[in-house]
Formats: structure tokens, sequence, C-alpha cells
């Protein structure tokens, strides 16, 4: 009886402080919940529950630490692996920001996603201002990757290899491989599937044990950036390439639209044989200069999340769903986009939002109910 009551739960998610807490557990108000609920002793066992955590906050704010290892067994190092933070200087590799992270998890008893090894943004100077031929690019680009990957082998489940190399339909140009602004797609524009595709070899030779993503915002439903995806995942496969996981960001703000193809987004990805993966989900809204979100903001931001997270229930090879952050006070949204706040599932005062119980609720329902699923362990 588990997959109706799911169901229900799914679509009128913003109803479900009141249908959750009335068909799971009468008894049980939420107030009094906020010392049970644990999102990852909840989870399936095959489905890993994660976030983004920093190494700043985490030696400083003690109820910051003790959340992210009560509710989460997977993490992914905010920006700890980027190219400026690992790989400063050409003969330097700064592991030790990465490696507070690793550690934590490990002491934590949890699972690690690495990000990112090919992107255009937080890239050093010295990788910014170069003028490569492509076969310079790609020594370069070998050499990280072959460090990186080799010094974390064996930590790392899930490694986003190529990130964001897609522009936006809105882009000038359309979509199209991110050549003006990734460094190395620019150095070897004549051939960039072939670089890309060497990437993915080279992080797999370095870790064979780790699954591969590509990974990148604005793919969640089925449009004509995910369509891309679907044609590059479809010719690096027939090509050989160790393309192992699609990973929808699900960065989404409530004054846009929430695009209901995600599911099918996500089962056409399935249906090549590639893990997919909700990796870096928020739901911003706008402030409209007030303090505080509205119970209407915050029920339909729970609506969002809870649809994320259902959508990865159902696709079996989905085994992991990560939020970019679980606290407002430590949230990348208020610097970058302006008047926009309030995504992450607990407030500043480490309140426990409605999107954290949707999220708790659905986990719950799904143990039981789950349908079969691939299982985690290989690259395909
Ligand atoms: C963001 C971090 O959260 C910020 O702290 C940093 O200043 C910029 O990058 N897509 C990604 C992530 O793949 O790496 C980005 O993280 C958010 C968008």
């Amino acid at each position: 009886m588990a997959r109706p009551l799911k169901t229900l739960l799914i679509t009128s998610v913003a109803v479900v402080s009141c249908l959750g807490s009335v068909m799971t557990n009468p008894t049980v108000a939420q107030a009094d919940r906020q010392d049970v609920g644990s999102l990852r002793f909840q989870a399936p066992i095959d489905l890993k529950v994660g976030t983004a955590l920093s190494p700043a906050p985490l030696s400083q704010d003690r109820s910051y630490a003790d959340f992210a290892a009560s509710q989460f067994n997977s993490i992914t190092p905010e920006n700890e692996m980027k190219w400026e933070t690992i790989h400063p200087a050409q003969t330097v590799y700064n592991f030790s920001p990465a490696e507070t992270i690793v550690s934590f998890a490990s002491a934590h008893g949890q699972m690690v996603r690495g990000h990112t090894l090919l992107w255009h943004s937080q890239n050093p100077a010295w990788v910014t201002q170069a003028a490569w031929t492509c076969e310079e690019a790609r020594a370069v680009l070998q050499d990280h990757i072959t460090t990186v990957v080799g010094h974390f082998r064996g930590e790392i489940y899930q490694w986003d290899v190529a990130n964001e190399i897609f522009h936006d339909p809105w882009d000038q140009g359309g979509v199209r491989l991110r050549i003006d602004q990734n460094p190395f797609l620019r150095a070897c524009a004549e051939d960039p599937v072939a670089l890309i595709e060497d990437a993915f070899r080279w992080a797999h030779e370095a870790d064979p044990g780790a699954v591969l993503f590509l990974n990148d915002y604005n793919v969640e439903g089925i449009n004509a950036k995910s369509d891309a995806y679907y044609a590059l995942a479809q010719q690096m496969l027939a090509d050989g390439v160790p393309l192992g996981g699609f990973g929808l960001q699900a960065h989404l703000g409530l004054q846009y639209g929430f695009d209901t193809s995600l599911q099918d987004n996500m089962k056409r990805f399935d249906a090549l044989g590639l893990q997919t993966s909700i990796t870096e989900a928020d739901v911003r809204m706008p402030t409209y200069g007030q303090d505080n979100p509205s119970e209407e903001q915050l029920a339909e931001q729970a609506a969002r999340y809870g649809a994320l997270l259902q959508a990865c229930l159902d696709v079996p090879g989905c085994h992991s769903f990560t939020v970019w952050g679980f606290s407002d006070r430590y949230s990348w949204v208020p610097g970058t986009f302006a008047g926009q706040d309030w995504a992450t599932i607990t407030s500043r005062d480490g309140s426990l939002k409605p999107a954290y119980w949707t999220l708790l609720d659905l986990l719950t329902n799904a143990t039981p109910g789950r349908s079969p699923r691939h299982d985690m362990g290989h690259w395909r």
C-alpha cells in the first residue's frame, strides 16, 4: 500500500505537512519529530542523500557539523576540488582543503562525490590565461585528472568529470559546447568531443571504481540543452567511453516554472544504461524585500524539493540526491543572485523548513515500496 500513499504525497506535496502527519503517524507532531528525523537513516539502502559541504563552517559551527553528520550519507566538497583551489599553480597541488572534507565524510560513514575536473569556471589564472595548443591543453588536463582522481582513488563513488560544458538556449549562439569559455575546449576547438571523451578515459584509468558523470543545470526537463547531453551521451557510449552517469544540478527558483518532464528526462538517460543523479538541489525565491519567506513560498519550495526527490526515487538508476548546502546561513544563493534567498531546507536560525519534512516523509514512505533497483556497484 506504500505506492498510493507515495503518489498522494507527490502530487500534493504542498499539503504534505497535514496529510503526511495524519497518514504516516497521527500522534507525532512535526515539532516533536525534530529529534528523531534523519534523512540518511530513512533513505533506501541504494539511495545516498547528500549535501555540499564547506570547511569553514565545519570548523566554526558545531550545529552545522552535527547536522551534516547526522542527516546525510554523501558529501560533495562545495569548492575544494575545483581547479583554483586544488591546483593553484601548474606545479602545485593543494589537497588539504578537499582532504578536510573527505576526512569528515570518512569519519561519519559518508561517501564522497567528486566535483569537478573539466569546467569553465573557478579556474586559476594560469589556466584561464594560457594560450595552449590542443596538445598542451590535453597534457595539462591529463596530468590534472590523473593526479587528482588518483589522489582520492577509492574514496570517491561518483565524479563530476565534465561540468556545464554546454551553453544555455538563451546564450548567444544557442545550445553548443562552451568552446568560447572553457580553456580546454577552446584549445581543442577542432574536436572538443575527443577531449571530453579522453577526460573520462583518464579519470577511469585513475579510479576504475568511480562512476563518471556529465553534470549541468537547466537540464531537468526535456529541452534543447538536455537533448544535447542525450546526443553526446549516446555518442560517448557508442565510442566506448566510460561514461557512467548524468547529473542534474537542479538549481531551481520559484519565480520560474517547474518542468514536469523531469522524470521522463531522467528515464531516457536511465534507458541508456546510465545512472542519474540530482547533484546540487536548491530552490531559491525572490525576497521581495521581506525579512522571511511566506508560508506559501515555503510550501511551494517543499513541493519542488519533493518533486526532485520523487523523480529520483522513481528512476531505478538514480542513486544519489544531493542538496547544495542545507542552511540558508551558508548558502551561495544570496551572494550570487541579487534579491533572492532562502534556497535550502533549514533557516538561518537552524529551524527545519517544510522542505525538510517533505524529503523525510518521501524517504520514509519510499523505503518499503521502492521499485527494483540497479545495484550501485559498477560504473555502468
Ligand atoms: C558554487 C559554490 O556554491 C559557491 O560557493 C562558489 O562561489 C561558486 O560555485 N554549479 C556548480 C557548483 O557546479 O560548483 C556551483 O557552486 C554552483 C553552480
